[in-house]
């Protein structure tokens, strides 16, 4: 059900939380008793759906201290944090030290922050040049003697913290590969308070879910904590837009909107929800109002139908638009609305 369209004003988001709620569900029941439903914040920094999404997960991922203000809003029971914070109020939930296996950045330096996390970060051109990531693992967290002489020597539990950009990477061997690295170095594998497996969780990857933490259970106690972003909303809102202009150039067929493909519709490949009305099989720009060469995206439909004014509702619609979301040349920011 949409809102009333005399009700708001265009571009929208617009959420329907019921579909989180069983996003929500499906992921939780992929989790074993002990383990944490934690919502990572970067994907949607928003305060309603934030709020929305809080009676359905364990807690709140943040990286940064623009999510950390924002969360301070909401109240969240935990928090897991990746990023460099403003206070250290939030860094207090998180148990232990957290060892944080992190493969998005250029450098591999390890690195002890002024809240005492100890970072570990995995270039990812090396990381992608091999196929196993047996060698990965045991050349980038265990080669370090530093790293694991920091483990040894602290009293402290431990919280590992993973995360890559692909989730296929996720998987049992790699699992495998640091359990038997760590039993090699004689770490005691009972200190581990907490194995965070990270983002890209989603219901098409419950199965895998289920398999990695049955196997982390063979060797660990430990909670385990996944943080997903798009895979808790990424087919849960829509947005709501309209038509503005609609011009061919040779074969090609543009239709400007006024949301923004570069600015609300970061990585989505949208397509109509009323497919009965405007499906078709033109390909068609949407082009944004930034003035920008590349505000543009691909949509099927079909052209002769749609009308100057019209009001279209988008599906296909990722997570992380509204992290893009600036008013840059003047473009408002795009209003989200969760249902
Ligand atoms: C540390 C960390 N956790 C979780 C996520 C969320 O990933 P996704 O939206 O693919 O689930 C990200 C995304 O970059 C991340 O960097």
């Amino acid at each position: 059900m949409l809102p009333e369209t005399d009700l708001f004003q265009t571009p929208l988001l617009y959420f329907q939380s019921d579909v989180i709620a069983e996003n929500a569900a499906a992921l939780r029941a992929a989790l074993p008793d002990n383990g944490r439903l934690i919502f990572s914040v970067k994907s949607f920094p928003e305060k309603s759906l934030l709020e929305s999404l809080k009676p359905h997960v364990d807690g709140f991922d943040i990286s940064n201290s623009y999510e950390e203000e924002l969360l301070t809003q909401i109240n969240p029971s935990f928090l897991s944090v990746v990023g460099p914070l403003a206070s250290t109020v939030a860094v207090d939930s998180i148990p232990g030290k957290s060892v944080i296996l992190y493969q998005d950045h250029a450098d591999d330096a390890i690195s002890a922050g002024s809240h005492d996390l100890l970072g570990l970060r995995v270039r990812v051109t090396d990381y992608f040049q091999t196929s196993e990531n047996t060698q990965i693992f045991t050349r980038f967290c265990f080669g370090r003697n530093e790293l694991l002489k920091r483990l040894r020597s602290s009293a402290d539990d431990i919280a590992f913290h993973f995360h890559a950009p692909d989730h296929r990477l996720m998987c049992v061997s790699l699992f495998s590969s640091f359990f038997e690295s760590l039993q090699q170095a004689d770490f005691a594998l009972d200190r581990i308070r907490v194995m965070n497996i990270g983002g890209g969780w989603n219901t098409s990857n419950t199965d895998r879910l289920r398999s990695v933490c049955n196997y982390i259970e063979r060797y660990v106690t430990a909670e385990i904590h996944i943080e997903p972003g798009a895979g808790l909303i990424h087919d849960a809102g829509v947005v709501i837009c309209k038509a503005l202009r609609k011009h061919t150039a040779g074969t090609q067929k543009y239709l400007t909107i006024d949301a923004s493909p570069e600015l609300h519709l970061r990585w989505s490949l949208p397509a109509f929800l009323d497919q009965e009305r405007y499906g078709g099989d033109d390909e068609i720009q949407l082009c944004g109002p930034t003035v920008f060469e590349g505000d543009t995206v691909p949509i099927r439909g079909n052209f002769d139908v749609i009308k100057c004014g019209d009001l279209l509702v988008l599906s296909g619609l990722v997570s992380y638009s509204v992290s893009w979301n600036c008013t840059f040349n003047g473009i408002p920011r795009i209003s989200v609305c969760v249902g």
